[in-house]
């Protein structure tokens, strides 16, 4: 007998980053975060329980998945299985539709989209919340993914407790923000996966204690930013928060640094762009790409510029994009 259910989930980008986690087995962030759902980057996944499998199968972008990418997925199934009270082998069909060849992460909606699917398809019809933990599970952004528009990422005191939520928009600023993707270096794969670096970082940075003191307070700052519709307020805090996460990563020993020529080339048009008047603010991840918080209304200039930046590949525009969803 097969099962089987596919579901769509988007990626999104940290206004307030995670980075760091307080207890690697169960993969719990050291303080909460906050992101954006991207409509533009969405993973698509089929999950088929299969009673004649002898083992788990994966293809991602329609290749075999590594030996290292089956064995991490297999183990979280192993979480959907014993919660569905299964022992039943699956088939995992994943596919990324990024519009770019961009080394942009893929986790983040992977995750999502797998948690919905992998439990739809083992008969479970878990809320939302039980999804968001199973993702996080998974890949601690991925919590996010659960969810659409504006995330809050709690990192609560149990296991339980660490999940994402929607994030109230009282003066509806969620339609008017614009995610700009500038692409530097082509999308090479990155240096340092995530989940190493930041490890390494926690281990070794004499700034990371200081960067996890300094979440909650830019955290409090950016929902208030948020409640106030107040964009100038909420870019400087965005801005300043990553920046501030690759500072405590750069003083990691060895260091843990993503930035290359064109980076620093993106971040000054940024700078750029705000002197002119336009609303653009920078924030980066665990790669050397530079995506720019916007409005409906400056997305074009800033994105044309990211394009006339020397060194930026590829620019792409996002507008905020839904949660994690079933299809037929
Ligand atoms: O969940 P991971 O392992 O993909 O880590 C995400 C880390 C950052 O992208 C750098 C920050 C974030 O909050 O998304």
């Amino acid at each position: 007998m097969t099962t089987s259910a596919t579901a769509r989930a988007h990626a999104n980008i940290a206004l307030v980053k995670y980075w760091g986690k307080r207890d690697a087995a169960r993969n719990l962030p050291a303080a909460g975060s906050l992101s954006l759902t991207l409509d533009a980057l969405t993973t698509i996944t089929t999950v088929s329980f299969d009673a004649w499998l002898d083992a788990d199968a994966m293809t991602l972008d329609g290749r075999d998945a590594t030996a290292a990418e089956l064995a991490r997925t297999s183990t979280w199934l192993d979480l959907v299985r014993a919660r569905a009270g299964i022992a039943t082998r699956a088939k995992i069909e994943t596919v990324n539709h990024f519009p770019t060849a961009s080394g942009l992460a893929s986790s983040a909606s992977g995750f999502a989209a797998l948690a919905l699917a992998a439990s739809t398809a083992a008969g479970l019809a878990l809320p939302a919340r039980e999804l968001s933990i199973l993702a996080r599970i998974g890949s601690g952004s991925a919590a996010r993914s659960i969810y659409g528009g504006l995330v809050r990422m709690r990192a609560g005191d149990l296991s339980e407790e660490a999940f994402a939520e929607p994030l109230d928009d009282p003066e509806g600023l969620t339609p008017r923000l614009r995610m700009i993707v500038a692409i530097v270096g082509g999308g090479a794969p990155k240096l340092h996966g995530s989940r190493d670096a930041m490890e390494h970082s926690a281990a070794t940075s004499p700034y990371h204690a200081a960067w996890v003191a300094q979440v909650p307070r830019d955290l409090a700052a950016a929902e208030a930013a948020i409640a106030a519709a107040d964009l100038g307020a909420l870019g400087a805090i965005v801005e300043g928060n990553a920046l501030a996460m690759h500072a405590a990563a750069i003083a990691s020993r060895p260091p843990v640094l993503y930035w290359q020529p064109a980076t620093l080339a993106a971040l000054s048009t940024v700078q750029s762009l705000r002197d002119a008047g336009a609303v653009a603010w920078a924030t980066m991840d665990a790669g050397p790409h530079v995506k720019v918080l916007t409005t409906a209304t400056d997305a074009d200039t800033v994105a044309a510029a990211m394009r006339a930046t020397p060194g930026v590949t590829d620019v792409l525009v996002s507008a905020s994009g839904p949660g994690a969803e079933l299809l037929p």
